[in-house]
């Protein structure tokens, strides 16, 4: 794993961000797999801003989000479809024909796992996958045990998850309890990974990741039997290391 060590979170956002257009110059009809929470929050903003400026443009791109919560609605303010929206897709110019994200209201979710499986594959798998990190390790919404061989599957959301993403909805009797998310396996087949860790709540973690073996009760770090991974963290989360 390279590894970039930035003071702040929006050095770590703009280091990130730049990656992604340098990869979006060389390849405009790249395939972007994106993620939630509010570690990324800082790079959608620099490209949004970057797309202000300079008119980068995102037509041509396409985009597979990680993961959905279950029987949530899509216009839900909660829903990943909704934070995609909000935090980016109607900045810019993005055809959203091309940007999938699970359906977390499919009538059969053994079906929609394998449709949204296929679909990555058959779109010719995911160039540049953006990783956010879980306080427990997990990478998308695979909790600590996920199989490394796991696919696109159906989770049930573990309480530390539930009680961290709490933040976000009324109570925590509101945060769904399953998820629809990538396996591992999906995840480690895209070419290249970007992981972004940002602040002291992150720092156990991230010096597990680095420091650690490679272990399913540890989910991120399945990460290291991938030949092309970029870990960039700020010096917060840096500080149990
Ligand atoms: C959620 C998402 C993950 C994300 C994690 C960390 O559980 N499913 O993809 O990495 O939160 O979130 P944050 O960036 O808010 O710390």
């Amino acid at each position: 794993m390279k590894i970039i060590r930035t003071i702040n979170y929006d050095e770590m956002s703009k280091q990130a961000g730049g990656i992604i257009l340098e990869k979006m110059k060389s390849n405009p009809k790249i395939t972007l797999g994106l993620a939630t929470g509010s570690t990324p929050l800082g790079v959608y903003q620099y490209l949004i801003d970057d797309h202000k400026t300079n008119n980068t443009s995102y037509k041509e791109i396409r985009t597979f989000n990680l993961d959905e919560y279950v029987a949530i609605k899509k216009e839900d303010p909660n829903s990943y479809h909704t934070f995609m929206q909000s935090k980016f897709f109607n900045y810019i110019d993005i055809n959203l024909a091309n940007s999938y994200i699970p359906d977390g209201n499919a009538s059969n979710y053994e079906l929609e796992c394998l449709r949204y499986e296929n679909l990555i594959k058959e779109t010719g798998g995911i160039d540049l996958q953006l990783l956010g990190l879980g306080p427990n390790g997990h990478i998308g919404f695979n909790e600590p045990g996920t199989s490394f061989e796991s696919r696109t599957h159906i989770v049930k959301l573990s309480q530390d998850t539930r009680i961290a993403n709490s933040r976000f909805f009324p109570s925590l009797s509101d945060v769904p309890t399953r998820a629809i998310t990538m396996g591992i396996a999906t995840i480690l087949e895209s070419r290249e990974i970007l992981l972004l860790a940002s602040g002291y709540a992150k720092a156990e973690v991230l010096a597990r990741l680095i420091n650690g073996g490679i272990d399913s009760i540890f989910p991120a770090s399945s990460l290291k039997l991938h030949g092309n991974v970029t870990v960039i963290a700020d010096d917060d989360a840096f500080k149990l290391m």
